[in-house]
């Protein structure tokens, strides 16, 4: 019998319903070429629907998720909702209740991508970035006391367990173990400063690292990371870090890879339902135009095809998207591709 895979689909608000048709465009044909079958079970979850019933996951969506092989998303933002409220209610809950402690997101300069950084090429650029997903200040915890007065109090707590910060940093040390043969995994923090913390973070990267003893442990405080990033990006192999650094450090990372019109991640629960995207938010000021660049929301695709074992349709993708932007595309620039939104998913497949 066919291996067959269930995917919800949630394309979201903006131009994410243009993106994510591209990127079921690609997985339709590789499906088809590998022999493998796909149930995409479409939800209309964004800011339309809040609008409309003030909904934002209710529960029986969430239990459904439950029962799926992965989720697609297109992007979540809306220009009438206020900002806070789709990426609560919708991103970061969904990532929080199905537990999707990874954030993982590849930094990779394809082939006739332009970088902003000078004398750096697809060598140079590679790195995987392993964020943490469920913690950190993201996690809500805090309050305000006194709100609106002159003596107003603002908290929000830097919540860091045990168990999330090593979860985290064994997958990461795996993640490094598997992916190639440089074997280096660079712990991102701020020890210096964040002494409770990030201490935590440093003790544990060094327990579980005892454990790999083939895997080179670096660290670097997450400003001069970010520095690194720009002047030398071929130190990097895989970088661990927290949810609210890895949140920055990888805008910076889709910059100089291409921009966000190639950058994907995966929110990864390895024992549960993961959910792939492109990281670009919803640029609804693009919708409905057919500007907006696919590329992410295809990378995404092959992300989400390797989490589900189809390895080598994962790579067939990585390949076709090379070649698409190292022979066709003139950009990565929404509206400066030379092509329309659909006209690159149509290279993509060809390209197959
Ligand atoms: C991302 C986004 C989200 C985050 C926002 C939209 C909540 O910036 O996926 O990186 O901060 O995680
Ligand atoms: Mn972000």
């Amino acid at each position: 019998m066919a291996r067959s895979y269930k995917i919800a689909v949630l394309a979201g608000d903006g131009t994410g319903p243009e993106v994510v048709k591209e990127g079921l465009k690609v997985l339709s044909a590789i499906s088809e070429k590998t022999g493998f079958d796909v149930e995409l079970i479409p939800y209309d979850l964004g800011g339309e629907r809040y609008l409309k019933t003030g909904e934002t996951v209710p529960d029986s969506v969430l239990q459904e998720l439950k029962t799926m092989s992965a989720i697609y998303l297109g992007a979540i933002g809306h220009p009438d909702v206020k900002p806070g409220i789709l990426e609560k209610g919708i991103l970061l809950n969904l990532r929080f209740q199905l537990d999707q402690y990874i954030n993982l997101r590849p930094v990779k300069l394809f082939p006739g991508v332009w970088t902003p950084l000078k004398d750096k090429g697809p060598e140079e650029i590679d790195f995987v970035v392993v964020r943490e997903n469920t913690e950190g200040i993201y996690a809500g915890v805090g309050g305000t006391f006194k709100k609106g007065t002159a003596d107003e109090v603002a908290m929000q707590v830097d919540l860091n367990t045990r168990k999330g910060v090593e979860r985290c940093i064994r997958y990461a040390y795996d993640y490094t173990k598997k992916r190639n043969a440089r074997k280096k995994l660079t712990l991102c923090a701020k020890t210096n400063v964040l002494t409770y913390a990030h201490d935590l973070w440093a003790r544990v990267f060094e327990i579980v690292g005892k454990e790999h003893p083939e895997i080179s442990q670096d660290y670097s405080h997450v400003d001069a990371l970010v520095m690194w990033m720009v002047k030398s990006p071929e130190f990097f192999d895989v970088i661990v870090t927290n949810n609210m650094f890895g949140d920055i450090i990888t805008d910076l990372g889709a910059m100089i890879q291409g921009g966000l019109g190639i950058a994907a991640g995966g929110n990864i629960n390895p024992a549960g339902v993961s959910m792939f995207e492109p990281i670009g938010g919803s640029a609804p000021k693009y919708a409905g135009k057919g500007v907006i660049n696919p590329l992410a929301a295809i990378c995404a695709v092959g992300m989400l095809l390797d989490h589900l074992g189809e390895a080598a349709a994962a790579q067939k993708v990585e390949e076709a998207v090379k070649v698409v932007t190292g022979t066709k595309l003139k950009s990565l620039a929404a509206g400066k591709m030379g092509y329309s939104t659909s006209e690159v998913g149509d290279l993509v497949v060809a390209a197959l």
